[in-house]
C-alpha cells in the first residue's frame, strides 16, 4: 500500500484519504471477523470479491435512484467512496428467521417472518452493538426523525430490489445489514447509503438446496468459505476474469 493518509482501519476494510476532499479510498481486505471480535480468520479473495459485488449492488442501486457513497472502483481491492458522516446505526433487514432473531425470540430458523422486520444496533464495539429501539436513536439524536424516516424508506426499497436481484439468480436473500451517511453538500445535508453490501453483510442462501452462501460459513465453520463467496459472484456475472488465481493479487491495476 502506498504512503497515503490513513483514515481509519475497521475489521474488514480500510479508509484512506482520497484524490479530492470530499472523497475516500476504501481498501477491502480478507480480514474476516465475527462475534464481536472474539473469532479471527482470513478469507483468501475475499476483499477482492466484495469490492466487487458491492460495486455491482450500489451501481444497480444508483440506477434505481437509491443515493450511495460509492463513485467508481479503482482496482481489485479499492473503490472512490464520498466522505460522509456515518450514523452510528447498523439497521438489519430480515425476511427469514436466521442469526440473532432465532437466537432471541426462538423461531424456527428458515421461516418466512409475517413481514419484513428492521432492528436497529448501536455501533460499539465496547459494547457489543447494541440493538436499540427507533426510541432511543432519535432520543440520543443519532439521527432526527426526518433521517429515520428516510432510513426506512431506503431500507425497504433495497430490500425490495435486492431480493428480486438475488432470486433471479437462485439466491434467497435472507436478511442482511446496511449502514448509512450524512453527504454535506454546500449548505444541504442528505442520508445516502454507505459501507458495503456484501456476503459479509448478507445471509444468502441457495433458492433450492438451502446451502449458505455467505459469512456464516465462517462463523459456524461450515467449509469452503472462499467458495461460496466466489459462487456469489459467478452467479452474478462479477467474477473477476483470471478467475480465482487472480483474486490473492492485493493491487493489481486494471
Ligand atoms: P444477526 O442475525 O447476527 O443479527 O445478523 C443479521 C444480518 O446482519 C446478517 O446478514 C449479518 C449481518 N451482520 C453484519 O453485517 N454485521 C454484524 O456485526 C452483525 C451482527 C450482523
Ligand atoms: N463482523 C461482526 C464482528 O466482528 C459480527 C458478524 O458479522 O458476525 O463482530
Amino acid at each position: 500500500m502506498s504512503r497515503r493518509r490513513q483514515v481509519y482501519e475497521g475489521k474488514a476494510k480500510v479508509l484512506f484519504e482520497g484524490p479530492e476532499p470530499g472523497t475516500l479510498i476504501q481498501y477491502f481486505k480478507d480480514d474476516a471477523t465475527a462475534f464481536n471480535n472474539r473469532k479471527h480468520g482470513i478469507i483468501t479473495g475475499k476483499g477482492v470479491l466484495n469490492n466487487r459485488i458491492s460495486e455491482y449492488f450500489m451501481m444497480k442501486l444508483g440506477e434505481i435512484g437509491i443515493p450511495t457513497h460509492f463513485i467508481r472502483r479503482l482496482n481489485m481491492r479499492e473503490q472512490l467512496i464520498r466522505e460522509v458522516e456515518i450514523i452510528p446505526i447498523e439497521v438489519v433487514i430480515r425476511n427469514y428467521a436466521a442469526g440473532g432473531i432465532v437466537k432471541r425470540l426462538g423461531l424456527e430458523e428458515g421461516q418466512r417472518l409475517p413481514r419484513t422486520i428492521l432492528e436497529y444496533s448501536f455501533k460499539s464495539d465496547e459494547l457489543g452493538d447494541p440493538m436499540v429501539a427507533e426510541e432511543h436513536i432519535t432520543a440520543f439524536g443519532w439521527a432526527s426523525v426526518p433521517e429515520m424516516d428516510d432510513i426506512i424508506g431506503y431500507s425497504l426499497r433495497i430490500n425490495d430490489f435486492l431480493s428480486g436481484l438475488l432470486l433471479g439468480v437462485g439466491l434467497k436473500l435472507v436478511d442482511f445489514k446496511l449502514e448509512f451517511g450524512r453527504l454535506w453538500e454546500e449548505d444541504d445535508v442528505r442520508i445516502v447509503l454507505a459501507d458495503e453490501i456484501s456476503p459479509d453483510s448478507c445471509r444468502l442462501w441457495d433458492v433450492t438446496s438451502g446451502e449458505r452462501l455467505d459469512k456464516d460459513r465462517f462463523r459456524q465453520d461450515l467449509g469452503r468459505v472462499e467458495e461460496a463467496y466466489q459462487e456469489v459472484a459467478r452467479r452474478l456475472g462479477i467474477l473477476p476474469e483470471a478467475g480465482p488465481r487472480d483474486l490473492a493479487g492485493p493491487e493489481t491495476l486494471q
